[in-house]
């Protein structure tokens, strides 16, 4: 296969591929070894003599190892790597063989005309993997594998090939030669170069991109003093050892950077979720780095990739963020932050080869400013992910989000694992919720408006990426209308709220920039005609249900054909199918007349001429004596006058020369015709480019409101954001929770939102439950039976702290809750055995990193501590968690338990209050679970009630009970 598993985003320089069949170790030759080849090389040293080692068949030199240089050498730059010497393949072969070469760690899809084809090796072990037929095509030098497929499906075969495959793909396009290019090219009309590398973290617009979902490319750069270090965390401008994170979403142009520490780096990459991590090269030959070691087992996708200019300054990588970029101090930012943001910078212009790419300035996340919610914690309180399947229903999010639009959703999804700890900002996004939860009309017309405007966020940046149609551009302009009429909206309602001290719309509305984006979304509305362009959707519609039909077809054929008679055969089966539909070209516009001054007058020539073609037609026809004569155009052909049946005589028209006949149909050249026909030609190409070029004025229009725009855009996110948090307390019966910044939680009726939705949906009802916490009591000790609502009580407590500092209201009658720096959730059983971690091991992991961490001002939530071990070990743990809790960590905790002796050992724990669920048993031997939270201790657990309900043979449980009895006696 030759394919190379490792992700490596530059050749190695130097690396000589063709050498492995001389079982050579890669070299890499220095000016000063040169002579010692002994291979004949045209150009000389200069012209790297290696390329001679490149040439395939009866040129092809075997060497033995000790007979090349060995040792450093400079290396040159990738781009110098020069094509193999002489066609040796068919020229659109050899250049996919270059490709193939350029890009090592690519598969790469090849534009050849309508179709996009994978060659040689690759089509060979991805043609079946993309359930693709692969034919052989017979060229001099033996036969060549190959497999395509209609440009049209492209997005499809992108998402096997990059996110179920996790390949890089490196699409090849055609480039129109010029002329010197062209005879260079033994008369090949295109060139095809390499346009862009897509990976999983850099996808722009691509179908199967997830809407609901950020997708980051995160990289990250460790200063060389912090990989022995701990790397603490230092103020912005610092430039102490650390390591920095720098994340991008190209399809949204989010950019982000944060420093952190080797400690908490596992949890701020699992915060982050990104979809492909990039690593500077150097990690990949240590196997045993410390980052990797770190990053390990979490199933993240890592591309090593070698920065063409090694540590640049971030004076050079601005340049990169072009006039959009604004203010930028690089000493508001660490000195590794700026290394990951440059070196990540360059990663996305490497693969992104002729795309721009047009950003504002990271910005800087300080983790001071959020609640931290450590990996594990993340997923034990399962905010966006259940536990067990990875799935989103079940999890938090999907029990609260009641977003219209997809930007919304990113944004809801962001806060929920980044709650603050501004009470600030809290009280903001609450009051905001609060005024559409007084005024349901106001929200429903906020909604509505909401959810008609395309995916802002996105669509702006395809503009920034130099992307974007005219589809594109009206979805632009309906939502800069729809801005308009929400701004609009809120003005008034905020004229309604004129007692009201500072409406909660101020703020919003002030960041809303509508001049620039009016304008041009006038000038789109003005310039696109929206019936021209969907007359157009549907003529595409039909060209690709045609060309799938004859897809495979073509493909086949391809296979069978012989060395360079490919052009020819496929032009004259393409020239065959047209010659039988082509009558006059089917021409639609896609832009008004009125779009520009010079499109008026094109099209007034277009009128004109189509007049002189209605009369000559009429001429012709009375000249003739037919009326079933007509002019006509076909790709076989050209312009030729078209006469049905036998009647009328083209021997009375001038020059009329007859060029094809059939039983019924004769076709004739007529010199008027053809000199008229070229004239409609040449116009009707003046429009299309006059077109274009509006199309790229309106293009760069939005790129000038681009930072508007995205402001915009985040405006009406977060107007979703509070809309969805208004419907679902309406829905809900939630409550506003209060803020502050004591040390304490007072919940009142508090429920657990997903499980109650659950029960709900079995008509069964929720237990609510008072949490007070903090203050006379800091840490809760609960006991009770199996199956009696511990677990979902602490995980309800945990949720409705995220969600009050994520800025919702919670589930729960009455709510004041002091603001939590942390939050630690230490639940459930897991192994990790891959990683060498039995259950207890991880459990002692996780345990191990709240007690170091966890602060007075955090809440802990600690699941049955010590149950996958003996009793006695158990509680032993569990006790010098408690303590540990109790007189270190000083901070809220709400701790679960079957021990019950815990209970009695703390006893003299002042501010620890034990508290019980319980069963409750009738006369008849039924029992119901009690979730009401009590004071005291339940020294019951009620196993086997569990059991029997679960079905354990009835055998079984009389054991069970009578064992039980006998180890009552002396209890625990
Ligand atoms: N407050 C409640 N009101 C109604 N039903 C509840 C309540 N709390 C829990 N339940 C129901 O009881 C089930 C078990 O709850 P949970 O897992 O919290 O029990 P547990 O006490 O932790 O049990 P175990 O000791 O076996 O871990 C839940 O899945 C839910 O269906
Ligand atoms: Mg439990």
């Amino acid at each position: 296969m030759g394919l190379r598993p490792a992700f490596v985003a530059n050749v190695p320089r130097f690396r000589l591929p063709s050498l492995r069949a001389c079982q050579i170790s890669p070299f890499r030759p220095s000016p000063a070894s040169c002579p010692t080849f002994g291979l004949s090389s045209p150009g000389g040293c200069q012209s790297q003599p290696w390329r001679s080692l490149l040439v395939r068949g009866k040129r092809t030199t075997t060497l033995k190892a000790n007979e090349l240089p060995q040792g450093p050498i400079d290396a040159a730059p990738l781009d110098n790597l020069d094509d193999d010497a002489g066609p040796a393949y068919p020229t659109v072969m050899q250049q996919v063989r270059n490709n193939m070469r350029k890009f090592p760690h690519c598969v790469v899809l090849t534009r050849v005309g309508n179709f996009y084809e994978l060659y040689f090796e690759h089509a060979e072990h991805y043609g079946p993997l993309l359930a693709l037929k692969v034919a052989h095509k017979k060229t001099s030098v033996g036969p060549v594998f190959m497999a395509g497929f209609p440009y049209f499906q492209l997005d499809r075969f992108l998402k096997i090939l990059v996110q179920d495959l996790q390949k890089h793909v490196a699409l090849s396009e055609e480039i129109r030669n010029d002329v010197s290019s062209k005879i260079k090219a033994g008369g090949l009309m295109f060139d095809r170069q390499i346009s862009r590398i897509i990976t999983p973290g850099t996808l722009i617009d691509e179908k199967f991109l997830d809407p609901w979902e950020n997708n980051y490319c995160l990289s990250i750069h460790v200063d060389p003093s912090s990989s022995s270090s701990d790397g603490s965390e230092g103020p912005a401008g610092s430039q102490s050892g650390g390591v920095g994170l720098a994340w991008v979403d190209i399809s949204s142009g989010e950019f982000f950077t944060q420093s952190t520490t080797f400690g908490s780096l596992s949890s701020a990459v699992a915060l982050i979720g990104p979809r492909e991590i990039v690593l500077e090269q150097s990690h990949q030959d240590h196997k045993n780095s410390r980052l990797l070691q770190v990053l390990e087992g979490d199933r993240h996708k890592i591309t090593f990739h070698e920065a063409k200019v090694q540590n640049q300054s971030p004076d050079g990588w601005v340049a990169t963020l072009k006039e959009t970029l604004g203010e930028f101090k690089s000493d508001s930012y660490q000195h590794c932050e700026l290394g990951a943001a440059g070196f990540l910078l360059e990663f996305v212009r490497t693969q992104l080869q002729r795309s721009d790419i047009a950003l504002e300035a990271p910005v800087r996340r300080q983790a001071s400013e959020y609640m931290s919610i450590d990996k594990n914690t993340m997923k034990a309180l399962e905010l966006k992910e259940t536990l067990r399947e990875g799935k989103l229903e079940g999890t938090l999010l999907h029990a609260v989000r009641r977003t219209s639009t997809k930007g919304g959703a990113r944004l809801l999804t962001q806060r929920l694992i980044s709650p603050s700890l501004s009470l600030g900002t809290i009280n903001e996004r609450l009051d905001l919720v609060e005024r559409f939860l007084s005024d349901g009309v106001l929200r429903q017309r906020i909604g509505g408006m909401l959810s008609s405007t395309a995916d802002s966020t996105r669509l702006v940046q395809k503009f920034a990426m130099g992307k974007g149609d005219a589809d594109d551009l009206l979805a632009l302009a309906k939502t800069i209308q729809l801005t308009e009429d929400v701004s609009n909206t809120l003005e008034s309602a905020m004229l309604d709220d004129a007692t009201a001290p500072g409406s909660v719309f101020s703020g919003l509305l002030n960041r809303l920039s509508l001049q620039g984006p009016k304008r041009l979304a006038r000038r789109i509305s003005v310039a696109i005609d929206e019936e021209g362009l969907s007359e157009q959707h549907r003529i595409e519609a039909d060209e690709a249900a045609t060309m799938v039909g004859l897809a495979a077809e073509v493909l086949s054929e391809e296979g069978e054909e012989k060395t360079g008679s490919k052009g020819k055969q496929t032009k004259s089966k393409q020239s065959e199918r047209s010659s039988n539909s082509d009558t006059v070209p089917r021409e639609v516009w896609i832009m008004r007349r009125s779009a520009s001054k010079a499109l008026e007058r094109l099209h007034r020539d277009l009128d004109e001429l189509d007049e002189q073609r209605e009369e000559l037609c009429h001429e012709l026809r009375e000249t003739a004596g037919t009326s079933g004569l007509t002019l006509r155009w076909s790709s076989g052909l050209g312009h030729h006058v078209h006469v049905k049946g036998s009647k009328g005589n083209m021997l009375n028209v001038e020059s009329a020369r007859r060029i094809s006949s059939s039983k019924s149909t004769q076709s004739y050249s007529v010199p008027l015709w053809n000199f008229l026909g070229s004239k409609l030609d040449d116009a009707r190409s003046r429009i299309r480019s006059e077109e274009q070029r509006v199309c790229r004025e309106l293009r760069a229009e939005v790129v000038l409101n681009l930072v508007k725009m995205r402001r915009n855009a985040t405006v009406l996110d977060e107007l979703d954001v509070a809309c969805s948090f208004a419907t679902l307390t309406e829905e809900k019966g939630f409550v506003r929770p209060l803020l502050n910044h004591r040390t304490s939680h007072n919940i009142v009726g508090g429920k657990h939102p997903v499980v109650e939705a659950g029960l709900l949906s079995q008509g069964r009802n929720f237990t609510s439950n008072a949490c007070s916490v903090g203050e006379d009591e800091r840490i809760l000790l609960i006991t009770g039976p199996n199956m009696a609502g511990k677990s979902t009580f602490l995980r309800q407590n945990a949720l409705i702290s995220v969600l009050a500092q994520t800025g919702s209201f919670v589930p729960a009658q009455f709510a004041e809750i002091g603001l939590v720096d942390k939050i630690f959730s230490r639940v459930g059983s897991a192994d990790n055995l891959y990683q060498d971690q039995s259950t207890f091991m991880v459990e002692m992991l996780e345990t191990a990193e709240i007690l170091k961490q966890a602060t007075p001002r955090s809440f802990v939530i600690m699941d049955e501590v010590g149950r996958g071990t003996t009793p006695e070990d158990g509680i032993a743990v569990g006790y010098a968690c408690l303590h540990h809790l109790y007189h270190i960590n000083k901070c809220r905790a709400l701790f679960a338990t079957h021990f019950h002796k815990l209970a009695d050992m703390t006893e003299g724990f002042e501010k620890l209050g034990c508290y019980c669920t319980d069963v409750e048993e009738s006369a008849d031997g039924t029992f119901a679970y009690v979730h009401r939270l009590r004071k005291g201790v339940n020294r019951k657990s009620h196993a086997l009630k569990v059991a029997q309900v679960a079905g354990m043979p009835k055998e079984a449980i009389e054991v069970a009970n009578e064992v039980l009895k006998g180890l009552e006696t002396p209890a625990l």
